[in-house]
């Protein structure tokens, strides 16, 4: 069994602890923001945050998030309300197909927590691997440098750091998986309207 929390809610999960976590995500848990591009860790496509951390879940076992933290895309907005970094994407209109952008913004809001004034060259090396075959790069940079200069925003909006509770109440689902509070799937906070439409079709 690995448990874990996700965007919040605890979790946990009868799966191999081997298989990818972008794998366990998308597919057991329900969450598909995050994307499948090389497979390789190369391409920042499946990028989540794992305590904090942008981590490549493509490679990354299912067992590393075991008693973690994770945060996926589909976690940063307050309710109805976009995160300050989404807000940005869709203000500088980012996403060209949209595929390559939720894990942009996990990248950059991995580096705005940590560094509210970065530089050009900390944003560069921050983002140097996230790759966008649609060449959106000028208008992430743009985005990245709105949300830097409205920072108080981005101060109100962060990521709240929260104890991981592995004492909810648990139910079990038609295939058997426990679950502690399933987590939703649908995907309803992604950056636009390019980004919802391709997630909703992975
Ligand atoms: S799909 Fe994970 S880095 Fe490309
Ligand atoms: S791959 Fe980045 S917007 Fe298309």
């Amino acid at each position: 069994m690995i448990k874990f929390e996700i965007n919040g809610k605890p979790t946990a999960l009868d799966v191999d602890p081997n298989a990818p976590l972008l794998w366990v995500v998308r597919e057991v848990v329900g969450l598909t923001g995050s994307k499948f591009g090389c497979g390789m860790g190369l391409c920042g496509a499946c990028t989540m945050h794992l305590n904090g951390e942008p981590v490549r879940t493509c490679v990354l076992p299912v067992s590393a998030a075991n008693n973690q933290r994770i945060t996926t895309i589909e976690g940063i907005a307050d309710g109805e309300t976009l995160h300050p970094v989404q807000q940005a994407w869709v203000d500088e209109n980012v996403p060209q197909c949209g595929y390559c952008q939720s894990g942009q913004i996990m990248s950059a809001l991995a580096l705005l927590e940590k560094n509210t004034n970065p530089s050009d060259k900390d944003i560069q090396a921050a983002m140097a691997g996230n790759i966008c075959r649609c060449g959106t790069y000028p208008r992430i940079e743009k985005a990245i440098k709105r949300v830097i200069n409205n920072k108080q925003s981005l101060q109100q909006s962060s990521l709240k750091e929260s104890p991981i509770n592995t004492s909810a109440s648990s139910s079990n689902n038609a295939n058997g998986v426990e679950i502690y509070e399933p987590a939703k799937r649908e995907v309803p906070n992604e950056a636009g309207t390019a980004v919802k439409a391709t997630g909703e079709a992975m």
